[in-house]
């Protein structure tokens, strides 16, 4: 049996380094090491319909998250890039869990709460949105699922309606595992919140070299002046940079903030650039892939029909299970 690893992203926005330290380097991480044979990554749009309505915006991030996955460095021989809709088991085991879980089990999500605390329009697709989730991975009886640490507790009501499954119906799934790196579980954004588009404190990828230079530049720091002491563990430049720095150099810019030999403006200019050189390898494949739309239709389709051969085998089992067949 194969060893699954799966994850998705849902489309709503431009990439920015908290999405991919948060939750795209783990999947990579996870691609280099020889215990999993297949991973399975898609698009979540499902899950973006309870916020994006209008049907081009969606299109179009959708398209933008596509293309961020594909100028990584993922092995496409073992990996299936595919979208979410395109599945159409999908939405059958999202209604036979919507029938085994309970709404007050489903009432305590954070995610949930912290949207209606914000005033956030919730209809059934936010509140469901779990289960929606459990589905994607239960679906494929997948092992493992590299995320971000705000999706850890989405990970445990997977787990929970995994569980009840097999006791209500007999042994079935695979009970999947969250994969969340530490270091990078929470990305400060410019002002040492969490980087997120609702803050607008983001850097983006795949923005000009100008415009990351220019956000680089408005990082909110103390007032130390240039030759004073620094601390490099508590900075909000220091906590970007420790992310994509070199070993050798993280510790040479730790002994400079320590002596007071770097200005916070030259830590900012050497940040800049890491970012730049960091992702240019991807920024130069994301261009040649606009250019080839073609190979990136078919490389979803065949995404999407390996998914579904998975998908629907498991589906059948499962009907005959619960006594639909
Ligand atoms: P945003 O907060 O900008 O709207 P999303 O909620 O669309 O970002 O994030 C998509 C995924 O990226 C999240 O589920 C999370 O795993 C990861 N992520 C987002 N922001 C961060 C961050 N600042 N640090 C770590 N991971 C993050
Ligand atoms: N909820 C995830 C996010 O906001 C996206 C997602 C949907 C997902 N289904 C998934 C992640 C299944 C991992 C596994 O980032």
């Amino acid at each position: 049996m194969s060893n699954i690893c799966l994850t998705g992203i849902k489309p709503t926005g431009a990439l920015h380094l908290g999405n991919y330290f948060g939750a795209m380097q783990p999947l990579l991480d996870l691609s280099k090491k020889t215990e999993f044979d297949k991973f399975l990554v898609f698009v979540a749009n499902l899950h973006s319909i309870n916020s994006v309505k209008d049907a081009n915006t969606l299109r179009a991030y959708t398209q933008d998250i596509v293309l961020d996955y594909l100028s990584m460095d993922l092995d496409l021989a073992k990996t299936n890039l595919f979208l979410q809709s395109e599945i159409r088991a999908l939405t059958e085991l999202t209604w036979i869990f919507n029938s085994l879980i309970t709404v007050a089990y489903l009432e305590r999500s954070h995610a949930y709460k912290d949207a209606v605390a914000n005033g956030k329009e919730a209809n059934m697709g936010l509140f469901d949105y779990p289960v929606l989730m459990a589905a994607d991975i239960l679906l494929y009886n997948s092992n493992i699922v590299p995320v971000g640490q705000d999706q850890k507790q989405h990970i445990e009501i997977a787990q929970t309606i995994a569980k009840k499954f097999n006791s209500q119906y007999g042994q079935f799934f695979i009970i999947p595992k969250p994969y969340i790196q530490d270091n990078t579980a929470i990305v400060k954004g410019l002002d040492g919140r969490k980087m997120s588009k609702s803050y607008n404190n983001t850097i983006e990828i795949f923005e000009s070299a100008d415009s990351i230079r220019a956000k680089v530049m408005k990082i909110t720091t103390d007032s130390k002046a240039p030759n004073e002491p620094k601390d490099p563990d508590n900075c909000n430049i220091m906590a970007i940079y420790r992310l994509l720095a070199k070993p050798e150099e993280l510790s040479i810019m730790e002994s400079k903030y320590k002596e007071g030999a770097i200005s916070y403006k030259e830590a900012k200019e050497i940040l800049a650039e890491t970012i730049l050189e960091f992702f240019q390898p991807m920024r130069n494949r994301r261009q040649e892939l606009l250019q080839n739309s073609e190979y990136i239709s078919e490389i979803l389709s065949k995404g999407a029909e390996e998914a579904n051969a998975i998908a629907e085998t498991n589906i059948q089992k499962i009907r005959q299970l619960i006594g639909l067949k």
